[in-house]
């Protein structure tokens, strides 16, 4: 996730550049890069860093030219350095681009145009477009036909600021499956990956749809579809947003706004990453010894993660806290143990001294991380990235969700190559977990009724989660949720658990929310629900059963899918649950008090 600041018109376009790109910081804060045009004279500069820094250090405001595009960037190819900052332009040096999203076959495309005598200078899957751009050129009957060509080349998602030298009354922005919105002004025109960016300028907006392309000039706007060129007529929207709204993208905290893009970063986790993934599972498959370290949200994913390589690799991994693994391992690690890091942040205290113990004593490392080029990624040996985009909301919510969309890839892949269960039964796994972006998105719409279920709860003191199996992560972790957020007293356990103990809490209107999606244990997770509601508890179920209506005060009834895959869907209603009862209680669920995005003590 990057943010996009396009602008043509009279002003001076870097001042509209580096103020859009502060409003749109939220989106990528690695890096940051300008190109403005003057007449033919295309100049281009970035750096790693944040953007007041280097608005400072490299003369952003100095830049001439009514023209230009800036970008933030969100590494996910690449390490955050200077070199890697957008824009990226071709051996010319007269087609500069920025971009937002990921180009999956970028490796080969990079290889074709080096054996066409291209020279680069990144390691982004971005540059490669510029340089395609530039070998289109030599053919296309102009800047516009050679784009479309290059364009039909790419897979994946982008969404694209184009500057060509020679054109000097025009910039070009793309969309396809990463966001990007036009500003229309009175002599002067914008484009950006959200709203904020402009919304000082102008309130009206045209929205683009993916497959479309725009043109944009002082006075004029054009909008065309990719494989076509045909012009598309657009509504121009006007916007009612306040800024602080506008830059949530009109939710009232980035905890929801980042609960909602769970669909699109779970397509990003699968898309980003299946070259990789398949790569790394050739390279671990064959560790006897696997232990996964990881603390709070990424420890639920870890322990997920357990479930899936016993159930499809036939492995048996440890999972343990990263905090406790450095104290307890230390004699067991060693050349043929294979450690797996996950961390959202890359940077917990915790994790990165169990990764550092685990690489001193021999051990092979493997870090999932979201933040690219962050210290866990520098310790690894292999890294793969989870592709969330920034979390600015304290709670880890969609950085959750593509972990496990990873760990489920992983168990997959690493079952393809230790041949550990049948290739019909992976290759439906995988065809259903391309459907999970789609499951999420329906399970959102269920929003409304667990916000009006919240409203009915906000005066409980305790809540238990219960679950089994590849069930007992979400419980644990629906009950870190509502106890970070909300402030309310919970405990995540295993459904068997519940009659060694715990029930003996369990008293009138007490709320058990059960995990209970079709399944081997689904049975068993009756039984633990009928004990709890003996005894006066107020029951929540989760469950693709329709029949739990009859032994549950309130069935959130979810998708059928394999029982593999539920933990990515699941989580998503006690997410919403956390987040409501945290806002019926006035809390602030995206700052909850004591705790910080990055623990980097221990
Ligand atoms: C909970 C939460 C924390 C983190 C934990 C580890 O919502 O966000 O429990 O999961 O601090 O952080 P990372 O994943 O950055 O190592």
């Amino acid at each position: 996730m990057c943010g996009i600041i396009g602008y043509i018109g009279d002003r001076k376009a870097c001042e509209v550049i580096v103020k859009g790109l502060k409003r749109l910081e939220y989106r990528g804060y690695d890096s940051v890069g300008v190109v403005t045009a003057d007449g033919d004279r295309v100049e281009v500069r970035k750096g790693a860093g944040r953007i007041d820094e280097l608005t400072e250090k490299l003369g952003f405001l100095e830049m001439e030219g009514n023209r230009g595009i800036g970008h933030t960037r969100w590494a996910t190819h690449g390490v955050p350095n200077d070199i890697n900052a957008h824009p990226h332009t071709d051996c010319t040096g007269k087609i500069a681009v920025v971009h937002n999203g990921i180009i999956e076959n970028f490796a080969e495309l990079r290889e074709e145009l080096l054996k066409k005598g291209h020279v680069f200078t990144s390691d982004t899957d971005t540059e490669v477009i510029a340089h395609l751009i530039e070998e289109e050129l030599k053919s296309a009957n102009g800047f516009e036909e050679a784009l479309r060509g290059a364009l039909k080349k790419l897979k994946g998602s982008f969404a694209l600021g184009i500057i060509y030298a020679d054109e000097p009354d025009r910039i070009y922005v793309v969309r396809n499956e990463s966001p990007l919105v036009l500003g229309i002004g009175e002599g002067e025109n914008f484009a950006a990956s959200d709203v904020p960016a402009f919304l000082e300028y102008t309130n009206k907006a045209v929205f683009l749809d993916d497959g479309e392309y725009a043109i944009l000039t002082r006075d004029s706007y054009v909008v065309k579809k990719l494989d076509t060129g045909e012009v598309v007529e657009k509504p121009v929207h006007e916007i009612e947003w306040t800024l602080e709204m506008a830059e949530k993208a009109g939710y009232p905290h980035f905890m929801l706004k980042e609960i909602y893009e769970q669909p699109r970063a779970i397509r990003d986790a699968i898309h980003g990453n299946k070259e990789v993934i398949s790569r790394v599972a050739g390279e671990i498959a064959n560790y006897e010894k696997m232990i996964f370290v990881a603390m709070g949200t990424s420890y639920h994913a870890a322990l997920a993660g357990k479930y899936l390589f016993q159930r499809l690799a036939k492995k048996i991994p440890i999972v343990e806290e990263a905090s406790e693994f450095r104290y307890e391992f230390e004699d067991l690690v060693d050349k043929d143990t294979l450690v797996i890091a996950i961390t959202q942040s890359g940077e917990t205290a915790d994790t990165l001294a169990a990764m550092k113990l685990a690489k001193a004593k021999g051990a092979k490392v493997l870090a999932i991380v979201n933040v690219v080029g962050s210290m866990a990624t520098r310790i690894a040996d292999l890294t793969i990235y989870t592709h969330a985009g920034p979390e600015i909301g304290v709670a880890a919510t969609k950085t959750y969700t593509t972990q496990l969309t990873v760990l489920t890839m992983l168990a997959i892949e690493l079952a393809k190559v230790l041949g550990t269960a049948s290739e019909e039964y992976l290759k439906e796994l995988e065809n259903e977990l391309e459907k999970v972006p789609g499951l999420v998105e329906e399970v959102l719409k269920h929003d409304a009724a667990i916000r009006e279920l919240a409203e009915n709860l906000t005066d409980r003191r305790d809540f238990f989660y219960i679950g089994r199996g590849i069930g007992v992560p979400t419980a644990l972790e629906g009950a870190l949720k509502l106890k970070e957020i909300s402030y309310i007293h919970a405990e995540g356990l295993s459904a068997g658990e519940l009659k060694h103990g715990p029930l003996a809490l369990l008293e009138e209107g007490v709320p058990v929310i059960a995990i209970a999606p079709n399944g081997k244990t689904f049975d068993k997770m009756v039984s633990n629900i009928e004990e709890a509601r003996a005894r006066g508890a107020f029951t929540i179920t989760l469950s693709d059963r329709k029949e739990a209506e009859t032994f549950s005060d309130v069935l959130i009834e979810m998708p059928s899918l394999d029982e593999l895959l539920t933990p990515i869907i699941y989580v998503v209603p006690l997410q919403l649950l956390a987040y409501h009862l945290a806002v019926l209680r006035g809390n602030d669920p995206d700052k909850p008090r004591n705790l910080a995005k990055s623990v980097t003590v221990e």
